[in-house]
């Protein structure tokens, strides 16, 4: 069973679906503190592993993005961002949820609000530079890839894409 709300923030109507489990998923405000849990998330999962760290130019845009987080009461369980390439066009990034929370859903419930969301802003194609390791998670949410493999942050990785 899936409950979605309708918030008006008075911005934008923003929807919040509400999971099994208490599960929240949600757009969230840049510069929060739930913005800053989102970057926790991605400095542990995303960079840290790499022996690398966000810088403040990485972070600068970000207030023109659409950050996604996945909640399980005030605490942040994973995430993921839009980026407009052009109208038709959104860039997924930054997908990650915490280790011990991988492997229940968390990634796909982020995956299909994203795409809602994207679909509700009038874009027609959703892609991603998908990490080599997560091929196969995309490609159970229906992506296929379109690209040689590249390196990015010093590891493989390939272009993913997906009519919406
Ligand atoms: C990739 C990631 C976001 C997936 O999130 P998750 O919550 O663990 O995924 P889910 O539990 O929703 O899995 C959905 C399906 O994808 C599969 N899946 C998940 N991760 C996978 C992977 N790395 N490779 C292949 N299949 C995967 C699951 O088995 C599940 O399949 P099922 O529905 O047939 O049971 C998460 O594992 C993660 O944060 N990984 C580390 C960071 C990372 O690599 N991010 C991607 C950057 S491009």
């Amino acid at each position: 069973m899936i409950l979605v709300i309708e918030v008006d923030t008075g911005l934008e109507t923003c929807k919040i679906f509400a999971i099994l489990k208490g599960m929240a998923l949600k757009i969230i405000e840049y510069g929060s503190p739930e913005y800053e849990q989102m970057l926790a998330l991605r400095e542990n999962i995303l960079r840290k592993p790499l022996g690398l760290r966000f810088e403040p130019i990485d972070l600068a845009n970000e207030n023109h993005d659409i950050l996604i987080g996945a909640f399980e009461e005030d605490d942040i369980l994973g995430c993921c961002m839009l980026i407009e390439e052009n109208p038709s066009i959104v860039r997924l990034r930054q997908m990650a949820v915490y280790n011990e929370k991988q492997g229940k859903g968390i990634g796909r419930a982020l995956m299909n609000f994203a795409e809602n969301v994207a679909r509700d802003r009038g874009y027609k194609l959703l892609n991603m530079h998908a990490r080599k390791n997560a091929i196969g998670f995309y490609e159970k949410m229906g992506y296929q890839v379109t690209s040689e493999e590249f390196l990015e942050v010093t590891i493989p990785h390939v272009v993913m894409e997906k009519k919406l």
